[in-house]
């Protein structure tokens, strides 16, 4: 039950009236560009906030200390970052380093744009049918949003070097559908 709160030299609360309660304290999170507040645990990894919490399911589970296959990177503040391995916490820099500032989060949903039209690169690995299972999908979109937003033209072994792997074996089609996404982002496709 609340208990209530007293403001400073307020009178006596009558008793029966509504109890104000305190803002609650939380960590707020700006997920695909919409707020959130978190009020639980702040120990909670982001991926399981965003899949149970939030419903984004597009972000897959990747091993226990992140990123053993990619499936779980979401860009935070623009950096590819393991969902499975950074704590709500971390996102405000930790217990010590608390940081007022909101962290921005983007996952696999936040690729479309507001009109629901797909981002270059799903349509590419739709194009190049470069999706197996798809559980490694939403990880090589997120690496490669990040790869193409540092190189126009990345070549294969810039592809092959980032974290992610596909057990199904659709490396050859995920470069092939990288490298479309990069022309259509260069207007060259
Ligand atoms: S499509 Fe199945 S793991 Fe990549």
């Amino acid at each position: 039950m609340a208990v209530p709160v007293q403001a400073q030299g307020a009178p006596p609360l009558p008793s029966g009236s509504i109890t104000p309660e305190k803002v609650r304290e939380g960590i707020d999170l700006d997920i695909n560009g919409e707020r959130f507040r978190h009020t639980g645990d702040p120990k909670m990894p982001l991926l399981w906030y965003l899949r149970d919490v939030l419903q984004l399911t597009g972000t897959k589970y990747a091993g226990e200390h992140g990123s053993g296959n990619g499936a779980d990177l979401v860009l935070v503040n623009g950096k590819l970052t393991p969902a499975t391995a950074v704590t709500l916490e971390d996102l405000h820099g930790g217990k010590e380093g608390k940081t007022e500032k909101v962290p921005k989060v983007v996952t696999v949903e936040g690729l479309a744009d507001a009109t629901g039209k797909l981002h270059p690169l799903q349509q590419a690995f739709i194009d190049e049918d470069a999706i197996g299972c798809g559980y490694c999908t939403p990880g090589w979109l997120m690496a490669g949003k990040d790869l193409l937003d540092r190189k126009r033209n990345p070549s294969d072994d810039d592809i092959d070097q980032l974290p992610n792997l596909c057990r199904c074996g659709c490396q050859t089609r995920v470069r092939r559908a990288i490298k479309r996404a990069a022309g259509v982002i260069g207007g060259t496709k």
